[in-house]
Parts: C-alpha cells; sequence; structure tokens
C-alpha cells in the first residue's frame, strides 16, 4: 500500500544465488557500499531511525564494521569491534553460538565497555539472529547496556528480529528480503 521509503537502497543490493551453497539468496551489500549517494544515504537513515544518545556503536565483524564505524562518527559514538574467534590482542570474554552446521564463536575485549554504557549493536543483516543474540549476551556481560540493534537487512521468514527481541533488544532495520 505504502511506497517503500527505502526502495532506492533495496536497489543497490544485489542478490546472488546459490552462495555459500544451493538454496541461498545472498543479499549482497557489496554494491550498496560502492554506490557513494546509496552508502550516504543508508547510514543517514539507519542514524535518524534509532533512538540515541549511544555511548558506543558495536560492530559485528566483518560486514557490520562498515556501517558501525560510519554510525558511530555520525552519532558521536565509540566503536566496539566485536570479532570472530582469537583475533583480539587483549584479554577477551567470548560466547559461543549455532550455526545451521556447527558453532562459532564472538569475542570482546573484556575492558571495552564501561558498567551501565548505552551500546547500539550494528550488523549489515539478520537472519537467524544467532550472530545478534550472542553479540548482545556478550555486551551484557561487559556490563554494557545493548539499548537497540540497528541492521541494513532483515530476513523475517528466519526469524531473527523475533528473536532477538525475545531477548529483551528491539531490533530497527531498513528493509526486508524474503
Ligand atoms: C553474516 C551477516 C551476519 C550473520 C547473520 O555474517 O553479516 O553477521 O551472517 O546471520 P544470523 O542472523 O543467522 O546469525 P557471516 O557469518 O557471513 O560473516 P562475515 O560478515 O564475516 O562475512
Ligand atoms: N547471512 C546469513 N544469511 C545471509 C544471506 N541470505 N545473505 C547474506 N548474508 C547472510
Amino acid at each position: 500500500r505504502n511506497a517503500d521509503p527505502n526502495a532506492d537502497l533495496r536497489a543497490l543490493v544485489r542478490t546472488i544465488p546459490d552462495h555459500p551453497k544451493p538454496g541461498i539468496l545472498f543479499r549482497d551489500i557489496t554494491t550498496l557500499l560502492l554506490d557513494p549517494a546509496g552508502f550516504a544515504a543508508t547510514i543517514d537513515r539507519m542514524a535518524d531511525t534509532v533512538a540515541g544518545p549511544f555511548d558506543l556503536i558495536a560492530g559485528i565483524e566483518a560486514r557490520g564494521f562498515v556501517f558501525a564505524a560510519a554510525l558511530a562518527h555520525r552519532l558521536n559514538a565509540g566503536v566496539l569491534l566485536i570479532r570472530k574467534r582469537n583475533k583480539l590482542p587483549g584479554a577477551v570474554i567470548g560466547v559461543n553460538y549455532a550455526l545451521e552446521y556447527g558453532e562459532d564463536r564472538v569475542e570482546m575485549h573484556a575492558d571495552a565497555c564501561a558498567p551501565g554504557a548505552r551500546v547500539l549493536l550494528v550488523d549489515d543483516l539478520i537472519a537467524t539472529g544467532g550472530t545478534a543474540i550472542a553479540g548482545a549476551e556478550l555486551i551484557r556481560r561487559a556490563g554494557g547496556v545493548v539499548a537497540q540493534a540497528a541492521f541494513v537487512i532483515d530476513l523475517p521468514d528466519l526469524g531473527g528480529a523475533d528473536r532477538l527481541r525475545a531477548a529483551g533488544v528491539e531490533p530497527v532495520t531498513l528493509m526486508a528480503f524474503e
């Protein structure tokens, strides 16, 4: 009924069938990043949708870093890097989470977040929500408050946004793909 206000950005996301395996429609944001006006509008609209203020913007490796860094600059917040296992040099805390096959682990520096800090969790895309929920748990364990989470893309059929909300974090997203 209402025109999609982000149809212009949606058109900049490329879909690659059967990556990384047969049957998956991979929603590729590299084409959005290559477009200067598209990337700028993505950051502007994410910044306008979230409810700050935030002390830190937490980006999830790897694609989440790009959006988290630009948002942090725009919102005058710091950048907190949530990385895959064994990448960070200091003392870390970690959370394991289930993938479709097997398990992965995200880590952050144990001292990265002051007690009570308001954190915005950011990634390019939420699918099952496993990655985002693990990231939120990390921030909470470190003493931070996960005030909100922002994603460029939601895959609602996979239920991640609902799962994240059930875990106590309100997700905001710019667009959805089936
Ligand atoms: C993708 C995406 C999210 C995650 C979403 O990352 O960037 O981080 O999957 O899936 P989920 O909601 O089911 O957990 P990927 O693991 O491909 O890592 P990358 O960004 O390092 O390529
Ligand atoms: N991460 C999980 N599912 C994905 C998809 N369909 N496209 C891009 N990244 C993803």
